[in-house]
């Protein structure tokens, strides 16, 4: 399965995609981590991003879109890929849809996680005091919801036109959600 998962920072795509990544037996892709790990490994693209992540804005498209083709061309998603953090405005849609139109992998679903405002806050206030990732400061949050609603609302209409659009209720439990989400991508499987 060829699966795009949508939703706002905080809205539960990574710890969602964690669990799809078990049950479908195809690779989790993020963007976000595979930044993550450019800055980390100081790399020339890494040190290109480190001060837009950590501002909550968007790196730019042509960065993040040649480091996407790069990992979707392994030959881990054969049988398919969960992409996570792809794309995040109209431009990516447009060009995710053409990379995976060439190499013959179109996506077949677009699920959104959709949870409300303050939880998002919440949900990332607690990871901060957690785990201390720089883009979960307060002003970066801020800036990152903000950024969510004008640039990558606009991709849930793109995926609800292409009929492709599966929208879950992202609050409550993770496994609660995480049974949503299965039930959203194909009504009849049996997530025992
Ligand atoms: P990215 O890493 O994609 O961050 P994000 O979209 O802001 O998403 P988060 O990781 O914050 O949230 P999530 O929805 O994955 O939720 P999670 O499961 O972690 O991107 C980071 C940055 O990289 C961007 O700002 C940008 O600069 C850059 N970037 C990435 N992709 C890009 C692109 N395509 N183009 C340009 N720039 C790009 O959960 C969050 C927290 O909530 C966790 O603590 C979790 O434990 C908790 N939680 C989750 N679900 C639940 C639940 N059901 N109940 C209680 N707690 C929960």
């Amino acid at each position: 399965m060829r699966l795009v998962l949508l939703g706002a920072p905080g809205s539960g795509k990574g710890t969602q995609a964690t669990r799809l990544r078990e049950h479908l037996q195809v690779p989790h892709i993020s963007t976000g981590e595979l930044l993550r790990a450019a800055v980390a490994a100081g790399s020339a693209l890494g040190l290109q991003a480190k001060a837009v992540m950590e501002a909550g804005n968007l790196v730019s498209d042509d960065i993040v879109l040649g480091m996407l083709e790069e990992r979707l061309l392994k030959p881990d998603t054969g049988n398919g890929f969960i992409l996570d953090g792809y794309p995040r405005n109209l431009a990516q849609a447009r060009a995710l849809d053409a990379l995976l139109d060439r190499i013959g992998q179109p996506a077949d679903v677009a699920v959104q996680l959709d949870v409300a405002t303050e939880l998002l806050v919440d949900r990332l206030s607690g990871r901060a005091k957690l785990e201390g990732r720089a883009d979960d400061s307060p002003d970066a949050v801020r800036k990152r919801l903000a950024v969510y609603s004008e640039q990558t609302a606009p991709v849930v209409d793109f995926y609800r036109n292409q009929g492709k659009l599966a929208c879950v209720h992202g609050e409550g439990g993770m496994d609660e959600v995480f049974v949503r989400i299965l039930e959203a991508i194909n009504p009849t499987s049996d997530v025992g």
